[in-house]
């Protein structure tokens, strides 16, 4: 489990740095020169190389340009910042209020899919602990090879269907796009994973076709054993997971509502963003 505090002398002096920066620039230039914060993002990804993933806590700023330089450290910015809260009628999976299941992101997204996921709590839940778990793949290849050899030669090699209409909520194309790839694979010695679970459903149900038992069975084995090694994080307000998306699969509890006499919702509230 790998959670990096700030202490309360950097998040103080970090404040202090940052409180009259506006432009994308300034914070760039600031996260650059500042020895601390080059040596925060030094060991940040020093510990995303060992664990694929961290949880940084104190480096509370709810601005969205602070948070695009901030990922702009790791990789090219993913190019928009989802701010979402937790809604009824919501059309996407960012927003919904039921637990979401273990899953990359742009898992359809074969040649272009993003490295590194950021999520901002920016608004605690009204009500619950809600949590967030992380997959590391590399844990879950080496629990298989000595458990179940022949799930793990199974996820390398059985191509598994996914369909979706554009690669994400902002996309603006919405062709459709079908994918059949292995959900594990290797690429530069490192086991990677490539899956959504709602992705594959929404393939047998435009298609209208029936997902085999094997199938279905190699899936909720492979889950079965995801969840054993989840590591389980309870994010408070202004803590950033940062997730190896292509080497980690991830998840979140439910989330629960405060409605108010006007009708207006409180609700978690989250900042995503990635890059590549
Ligand atoms: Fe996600």
């Amino acid at each position: 489990m790998a959670i990096v505090t700030l202490s309360n002398d950097f998040q103080a002096s970090l404040m202090a740095g940052l409180k009259d920066l506006h432009e994308i620039q300034q914070f760039k230039h600031y996260i650059k020169k500042n020895k601390a914060f080059v040596q925060l993002v030094d060991s940040l990804k020093k510990i995303l190389s060992e664990d694929q993933h961290v949880v940084i806590r104190g480096l509370a700023n709810n601005s969205e340009v602070f948070f695009e330089a901030f990922i702009g450290e790791f990789g090219v910015f993913y190019g928009a910042i989802e701010r979402t809260g937790i809604k009824i009628d919501c059309k996407y999976t960012g927003c919904n209020r039921k637990a979401l299941g273990l899953h990359n992101d742009d898992a359809v997204d074969i040649y272009n899919q993003p490295k590194f996921g950021f999520i901002q709590v920016t608004k605690p839940d009204p009500l619950k602990s809600v949590s967030n778990g992380v997959v590391v793949i590399d844990d879950l290849v080496k629990k298989l090879k000595f458990e179940n050899p022949k799930l793990l030669d199974d996820l390398l090699a059985i191509p598994v269907p996914m369909l979706s209409y554009g690669i994400n909520y902002i996309s603006d194309q919405r062709d459709e796009i079908i994918t059949g790839e292995p959900i594990l694979y290797k690429k530069d010695g490192m086991y990677q994973v490539r899956f959504d679970d709602n992705r594959i459903a929404h393939y047998y149900y435009k298609k209208k076709l029936k997902q085999s038992h094997e199938e279905l069975c190699m899936i909720e084995n492979f889950i079965k054993i995801a969840h054993n090694i989840k590591h389980i994080y309870h994010l408070e307000c202004g803590d950033i997971l940062i997730h190896n998306n292509l080497t980690t699969l991830h998840d979140r509890s439910e989330c629960s509502l405060l409605i108010n006499e006007d009708g207006h919702f409180d609700s978690r509230e989250i900042m995503v963003s990635f890059a590549r």
